[in-house]
Order: structure tokens, then sequence, then C-alpha cells
């Protein structure tokens, strides 16, 4: 079942206009929510995330937060699956015709859909992923969690091509995040990772990895990351709702350090785990 306008329907049965304009523009945005045990993760902060999207389009909020918690839940509720992701969009609706300027009035489109999550097995997280760089060619609003993916479709197909997982994006020689997760660097036992600013999507995961950093005394450092240490890191990450933290073992076909999982990839991620269960057992949405 899907949630589409404020109707359950069979995925089959659910239809969306030709002049939506998320077909039309990619005049919309969307979020990405894992859920564990039937319980979605950060729900609160996805939400104000929505939120903040949704603002930044100008695109007025169809639901309060309580709403959009109840609706999440309900679409969890229908899944076979206990372990989920949630896609969740609002688009601009469709307006009967094509044209640029914001229809009066705005009747926007809501879709959410859940499918089985399905995260790194510890058989990947042991073995690491490889990665290529590219050149960020996006636009200067890459904190919008924008419908626009036409760049991250095609700069995921090239990593792929190469047997690669994720693309590693340096705008005017600065890390800015991945094609669809961001990027931690670590050397000399330090976890690095970049500001935040319009440049790069403001990740959940991103914001928890601090976080434990922080609860743990694992030594760390928010700062712009020039490529040469990228290039040179001890460890490097991508970190994302579905991945979770993920070690990039190559970069470009170079090894990243040892050409192995360091240490602090695997530290954060016991602790991720274990902050996840205890999460999870404790009923808590945080
Ligand atoms: N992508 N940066 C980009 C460009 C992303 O698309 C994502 C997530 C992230 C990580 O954000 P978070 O930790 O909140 O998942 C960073 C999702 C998973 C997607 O588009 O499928």
């Amino acid at each position: 079942m899907i949630y589409l306008n404020g109707e359950f329907v069979a995925y089959q049965d659910a239809k969306i206009s030709a002049f939506d304009r998320g077909c039309l523009f990619g005049d919309g945005v969307y979020e990405v929510i894992p859920v564990y045990s039937r319980r979605p993760f950060r729900l609160a902060e996805h939400v104000t995330r929505l939120e903040a999207s949704l603002a930044a389009i100008g695109l007025d909020n169809p639901h309060p937060a309580d709403e959009w918690i109840r609706l999440i839940e309900a679409v969890i509720a229908q899944q076979t699956f206990d372990d989920q992701s949630v896609y969740l969009h609002v688009t601009r609706g469709a307006a009967g015709y094509r044209d640029f300027p914001f229809p009066q009035p705005t009747q926007p489109t809501v879709l959410i859909f859940s499918t089985e999550l399905v995260t790194p097995d510890a058989a990947q997280k042991a073995a690491g992923v490889r990665a290529l760089s590219h050149a960020d060619f996006r636009w200067l609003r890459c904190d919008i969690k924008s419908l626009n993916l036409l760049p991250t479709v095609l700069m995921r197909e090239h990593a792929r091509r190469a047997g690669c997982t994720e693309v590693v994006l340096f705008r005017d020689g600065w890390l800015s995040e991945g094609a669809a997760s961001n990027i931690f660097v670590v050397k000399d036992g330090v976890v690095l990772a970049p500001p935040k600013s319009q440049l790069m999507l403001p990740g959940i995961t991103y914001d928890l990895v601090l976080e434990l950093c922080v609860a743990h005394g694992v030594a760390h450092a928010v700062r712009p990351i020039a490529e040469p240490e990228v290039r040179e890191a001890d460890e490097l990450w991508m970190t994302s709702s579905t991945k979770e933290i993920l070690p990039i073992v190559e970069l470009d076909g170079q090894a990243v350090g040892a050409g192995r999982p360091g240490p602090l990839a695997a530290q954060l991620d016991t602790l991720y785990q274990d902050f996840k269960a205890r999460i999870m057992r404790q009923g808590l949405q945080s």
C-alpha cells in the first residue's frame, strides 16, 4: 500500500497526473527515513528537515509535524517488513498545464511508501567499498533535499559502471559530500567532517556520528577539508540513513590509508549500532 494524497492505495493503483510538477520540473522535496523494528529512526529530525526543505522552496507545508508522524506510522504499519525505508515526497502538485511560476492556488502532491530496509551487512562493512571522485556540478542549494536528482543519477551510474558504490564530490578543491551520502575523513586519529553549508545536505546520520564522537570522547573536528587531505586520509567513510557508516577503501583506484576499513570506522559503527539498539529497545524516537 502507498499513501497518496489522503488515501491508502495499492501501489499498482496509485496514479499521479502527467502534469505533476514533480514529473515536469522535479519541483518538490523528499525524505528517506530508516525504520528499525517498526520504529522510525530520528523521525522528529527527519520531519524538521522536511519542513526546512519545504520552506526553502516556498511550498506551504500540507501537514503539521504530528500529522506527518501519524501518516508515516500508518504507512509503516501497512508494510510486512520490520526494518523499512520510508520514502516520502511533496511536490507543488499538478496545475493541468506546464508553466514555471507557482500555480495559484497550489494543491501539493503527497506520496509516502515504504520498502524493506537493506543496510550493509557485516561482510560489506569488513570489506569496505570503492568510490570515484567527481567535480560537484550540482547547484548551490544542496542543503535542500530536492527532487532534482539528475546529477545524482548520472554520478551514481558513472560509479556503478566502474564497480564503485559512491562518488566523492569536490567543489573548488574542497570536499562537499557524496552523491547520496555525507563523507567523513580520518587523519592521525581525528575524525574530520566538513561544516554544514548550503553546499551539502545536513545529514541525520552525519549529526548522529558527530554526537557519538562528543559523547564518547572521540577526537573530531568540523572544518573545511581540502581535496589533498581526502586523498591522503587514513580512513574515509560515507554515511547515510540507508548505508549507515560505510568505509570507503579505494578512491579513484588508490587505496585509502591501508586499503581496508580502519579502527575508527569500526569504533563508530559499534557506537552507532549500540545507539540504534538502545533507542529501539527503549522505544524512544530519538
Ligand atoms: N540520501 N547527502 C546527500 C546528497 C544525500 O542524498 C543523503 C541521503 C545524505 C545523507 O543524509 P541522511 O544521513 O539524512 O540519510 C547526504 C538518501 C538516503 C537518498 O537520497 O536515498
